[in-house]
């Protein structure tokens, strides 16, 4: 399968995060390409799993581990000599980091840490990408949308944490991994990320496949929210997009928001009742907010600097991204093979990559 100037064909790529959402659509993406994957993660921890469901222990190299363990992180890294390391691995959610302040940082933060520091001692690892989120910025809930120069900050201890990870990531590039000798860091910032096979609680596109299947009106928490939403396939395509452009072009390390284009900003409300539509039917209803935790209102994602400095851009628009996710989880509720269901996704957004003649196509 070609694709990103044939950069992962036979390359050793260490995945961290493996066996959650994104982490399981990039094992199937990176084996399509070639690459010799190894995982490094928990064991998955939600029912169903996309990561069972698609037989990733039988397809790669799939070590379970705590990447706040800094001499299990270590052990793998000198063992399995990465030239690529994608890093995923994260505590995502932000109200159980308001359960779980302590267990969010330690993960997002000193993982983040451990990481790196295990890759500053492996001569053989040439590009290192940290995946953050479009949270980590600063946000006075102005409506601009955030440009990578912008201010980093975090109201919730989740996205304090994944600023945190980026100030972690700026500090090793200058300190340690400016590709003088060894490997370069970069970050990737991508926008909210729906697709099929994400079953995490208290997740929007989950909570409405699994109240819709159940006949149930669908609990929105913030519908008047704003966010960039896309599919996984977008920002994966930017990480590994960034990734081999970083391997022919070390200079290139730096921050990189990876969004949708700005007609995918929209209100949660607006998702929701594209979903039911695509679904076939249904009813959502958002209940009293007293006593939530505060969730950021507005988030936008300028995509300009990957567009100008690696030729990267989103492939699938709104309406497309909802119209693909609503079908996968309908299609999977009547017993679709998972596995089947993810390749035909892959297919379509790769042949329509194509045809917008998006660089990495190539
Ligand atoms: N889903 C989104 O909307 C979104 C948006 C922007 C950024 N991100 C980022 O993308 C990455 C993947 O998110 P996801 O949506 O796939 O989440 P997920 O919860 O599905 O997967 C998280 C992965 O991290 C692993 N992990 C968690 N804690 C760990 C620990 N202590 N030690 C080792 N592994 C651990 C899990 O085992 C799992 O493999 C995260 O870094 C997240 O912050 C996600």
């Amino acid at each position: 399968m070609s694709g990103f100037g044939g950069a992962f064909a036979g390359r050793r790529v260490l995945l961290t995060g493996h066996t959650g959402f994104k982490g399981s659509w990039l094992s199937r993406w990176l084996l399509d390409l070639g690459a010799e994957v190894t995982g490094y993660a928990l064991e998955p921890d939600t029912t169903p799993s996309l990561f069972e469901d698609l037989r990733l222990t039988d397809a790669l190299d799939s070590r379970i581990g705590d990447v706040r363990d800094a001499r299990a992180v270590e052990d793998v890294v000198s063992e399995v000599r990465p030239e690529v390391v994608l890093h995923l691995a994260a505590q995502p959610l932000v109200r159980r980091s308001y359960a779980e302040p302590r267990y969010t940082f330690e993960t997002n933060v000193m993982g983040t840490v451990n990481v790196l520091e295990a890759v500053r001692r492996c001569d053989d690892t040439r590009v290192v990408v940290n995946v953050t989120t479009d949270k980590v910025y600063e946000n006075q809930e102005t409506g601009v949308p955030f440009a990578e120069d912008d201010a980093l900050g975090g109201w919730d201890p989740y996205s304090a944490s994944k600023a945190a990870s980026e100030v972690v990531t700026s500090s090793y590039r200058r300190s340690f991994l400016s590709g003088e000798s060894g490997a370069v860091v970069a970050s990737a910032r991508a926008g909210n990320v729906i697709g099929g096979g994400d079953w995490a609680s208290d997740r929007l596109v989950p909570d409405c496949a699994r109240a819709l299947s159940a006949g149930k009106p669908v609990l929105v928490r913030n519908p008047a929210s704003v966010r960039p939403w896309q599919h996984v396939l977008d920002p994966l395509s930017g990480y590994l997009h960034l990734a081999a452009s970083l391997l022919v072009n070390p200079e290139l390390a730096g921050a990189f928001n990876f969004g949708p284009g700005a007609s995918s900003d929209a209100k949660v409300a607006e998702v929701v009742e594209l979903f039911v539509r695509e679904w076939g039917g249904g009813t959502w209803e958002a209940p009293l907010s007293d006593g939530q935790p505060h969730e950021a209102g507005v988030l936008r994602l300028d995509i300009d600097k990957a567009g100008r400095t690696l030729g990267w851009r989103p492939v699938w628009d709104l309406g497309e991204t909802v119209r693909r996710t609503a079908r996968w989880y309908r299609r999977y509720g009547e017993r679709h093979r998972p596995d089947e269901l993810v390749a035909e996704d892959l297919d379509a957004y790769r042949a329509a990559a194509q045809d917008a003649a998006v660089p990495w196509t190539t």
